[in-house]
């Protein structure tokens, strides 16, 4: 079988940066699992689907046409347009983490977070790689961090992109996110069995990198 490493754990805790560096580096593909609810989330404000329907929200995500191009600054196309300037958003998190919590939207994503695997590696980035949709994975890491910590790095992260936030309403909504990831009652936020876990406050980006490294070369 393909080896995966499962990237899981809560909001801002550098999962994204170093996920995607530790598939460089291992010459790996790299599945970003949250782009895809964000990118549902957006297809769901543009065709009007409420985010309380569950039937239509599912249906929706079975219909969805996501293209990941990987190139130097990857794009990610959806039905034929760029949205990666609209799933970086807060607004656009808080609406994914409110779709993910159905099931039946859930379980019309597997399939596509499946097909990633393919040789000679995959890395997955999520909340449930190592628990739901590749529990067979090889390599499982829990990245985990503060969450003064997490709303920080976030902070940063948008300033940087010129998204003006105030720190406060930041920490409330990823605690409120947090919850809502840990309570769920489908795939919830928690670490897998046998997972690795990596609490990532104290820790540099490279020192991350290194660490998920690690597990993948044990
Ligand atoms: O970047 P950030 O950690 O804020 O979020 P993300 O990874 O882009 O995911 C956005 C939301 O999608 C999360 O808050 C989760 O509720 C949901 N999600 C999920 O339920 N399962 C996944 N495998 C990935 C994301």
């Amino acid at each position: 079988p393909v080896p995966v490493l499962t990237i899981d754990g809560p909001s801002g805790a550098g999962k994204g940066t170093a996920a995607r560096a530790v598939a460089a580096r291992l010459g790996w593909n790299f599945l970003d699992s949250g782009a895809i609810y964000r990118a549902l989330a957006v297809a769901a404000m543009d065709r009007g689907v409420a985010c309380e329907d569950e039937a239509a929200l599912a249906a929706l995500a079975h219909s969805l046409d996501l293209v990941f191009e990987a190139a130097a600054v990857p794009r990610t196309i959806l039905w034929g347009a760029d949205i990666g300037d609209r799933i970086v958003t807060e607004e656009c998190g808080n609406l994914a983490s409110k779709v993910a919590a159905f099931p039946r939207v859930r379980q019309a994503l597997l399939e596509k977070q499946r097909s990633f695997r393919r040789p000679p590696g995959l890395v997955a980035d999520g909340r449930d790689m190592g628990t739901v949709v590749f529990p067979d994975a090889l390599y499982k890491v829990f990245l985990t961090a503060s969450a003064e910590v997490r709303a920080l790095r976030r902070y940063k992260q948008l300033k940087e992109k010129g998204i003006d936030v105030s720190l406060a309403d930041l920490t409330e909504e990823i605690e409120a996110r947090d919850r809502r990831d840990r309570e769920r009652p489908i795939a919830p936020l928690k670490a897998a069995d046998g997972a690795v876990i990596i609490d990532s406050s104290d820790l540099s980006i490279e020192e991350v990198i290194q660490a998920c490294l690690a597990v993948a070369r044990s």
